[in-house]
């Protein structure tokens, strides 16, 4: 499991007990920390873990090293998820040089207490392990302003943080020839597609805001040749990396599918039933569709349709002369990734004076979407007559 290549070995963990990623996102198949050691005359460890799990990280880190020390602790990304053991890991190995870029200064000591032997790397700067080189390309943004990606010349392979991560945890062997997404009833020909849906939505939930920055790093990097991907979440990219990094470009790209996405609320089942209404209109046209109830289910999986579908449909009822609470806070969320080119329209149920479906043309108008329909608010039960699906789903299918 743990070995990459003579040189490369994976240390990192799979954690299967937090629910919530950042408070936040659903984990139903665990996240892992991924990190690796590079092993030549001199050893490089690439980030480490997340606190939790400090003692398998440290007995994994143990093993590999077979009784050899680490001479530098790059540091890719400060986000506690891969840098919370660091000063743990300085204990272990007292003379360890850590790697950084100026921007990880501050938050090395904020976060760890460290300020000292730390050496700082600038764009393009290398340094040698001996017969092995790594190369430090500062990808500011990508998700926090002090990320960076290392490259490993002599193995073209390139340690990319949280780029190319997704959420489940690694189960089986750790590149993607042979991992499997820990707990997924996934046929074995589709793991990797199940992989996907999971990077879609780490990407969505956490980096989706950041598309213009990931879109410079991506330029930056296209100069190098890269065969192996080593990220800090999921399997180490292989088999499939052509596929991933043109999934990332068109990710970053807001570039949606053919499809709707239709994501709604509701409280007493009112606009419920017009999103079904239109999710039957368009199964009789053929028209793939995702459709989220955000009442009962994490808005993490609607802003991964989002980003997958071209078209996104919202219902929410008016609820003290505003949107429905749980509505806002999705298409806040939708404005605040800054997600472009979709076509949009809204609906919703009222009882005395609607509101919500000309609030929600207004969010979708400064997200510089394309409104399709002047929206479909209706008064009290849904009835087709009041609220006509057919005629949505005529304009976007
Ligand atoms: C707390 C609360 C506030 C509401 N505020 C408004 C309002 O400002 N204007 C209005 O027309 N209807 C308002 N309504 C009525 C709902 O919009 C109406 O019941 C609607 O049919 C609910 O749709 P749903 O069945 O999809 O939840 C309110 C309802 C509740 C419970
Ligand atoms: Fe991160
Ligand atoms: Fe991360």
């Amino acid at each position: 499991m743990s070995k990459i290549s003579e040189k490369i070995r994976y240390v990192g963990v799979n954690d299967l007990k937090t629910t919530a990623f950042e408070g936040m996102w659903p984990l139903p198949f665990g996240v892992s920390y991924n990190s690796y050691l590079v092993m030549d005359e001199k050893v490089a460890l690439i980030d480490t873990a997340e606190v939790d799990f400090a003692a398998e990280y440290m007995e994994n880190v143990r093993k590999e090293l077979d009784g050899r020390k680490i001479d530098y602790m790059v540091v890719n990304h400060m986000e506690p998820d891969h840098s919370s053991l660091m000063a743990l890991v300085r204990e272990a190995y007292p003379d360890v040089r850590i790697v950084g870029n100026a921007k990880t200064v501050p938050m090395i000591r904020g976060y760890q207490g460290v300020t000292d032997n730390i050496h700082v790397v600038k764009d393009g700067e290398s340094i040698s392990l001996g017969g092995s080189t790594l190369t430090f390309y500062m990808t500011p943004m990508v998700h926090w302003p002090e990320t960076m990606m290392t490259y490993f010349n002599e193995e073209k392979t390139l340690f990319s943080g949280d780029a190319f991560g997704c959420f489940g945890a690694v189960d089986g062997e750790v590149t993607d020839a042979g991992a499997m997404l820990f707990g997924s009833t996934a046929a074995a020909e589709n793991t990797f597609a199940a992989f996907r849906e999971e990077m879609r939505r780490y990407y969505s939930n956490i980096v989706g805001k950041y598309g213009q920055t990931v879109q410079s790093a991506l330029k930056k990097l296209s100069g190098l040749e890269i065969s192996r991907v080593c990220s800090t979440h999921g399997p180490v990219w292989e088999k499939h990396l052509p596929e991933v990094v043109g999934f990332y470009d068109r990710l970053s790209r807001y570039e949606g599918e053919k499809g709707v996405c239709i994501v709604y609320a509701s409280m007493y089942g009112n606009t419920a039933s017009a999103a079904k209404a239109l999710a039957a209109e368009l199964d009789k046209r053929g028209v793939e569709y995702a459709i989220h109830n955000l009442c009962t289910e994490n808005v993490s999986y609607a802003y991964r349709d989002v980003f997958k579908y071209d078209t996104l449909i919202v219902g929410s009822p008016t609820y003290n002369n505003d949107i429905f609470p749980p509505v806002y806070n999705f298409m806040y969320g939708v404005s605040a990734r800054l997600v472009k080119n979709r076509r949009f329209a809204a609906f919703g149920s009222f009882t005395w004076a609607g509101a919500s479906v000309k609030l929600l043309n207004e969010m979708a108008a400064k997200c510089g979407f394309d409104l399709v329909s002047d929206g479909l608010s209706f008064p009290q039960a849904y009835s087709p007559d009041k609220c006509d699906m057919s005629a949505l789903a005529d304009r976007i299918q």
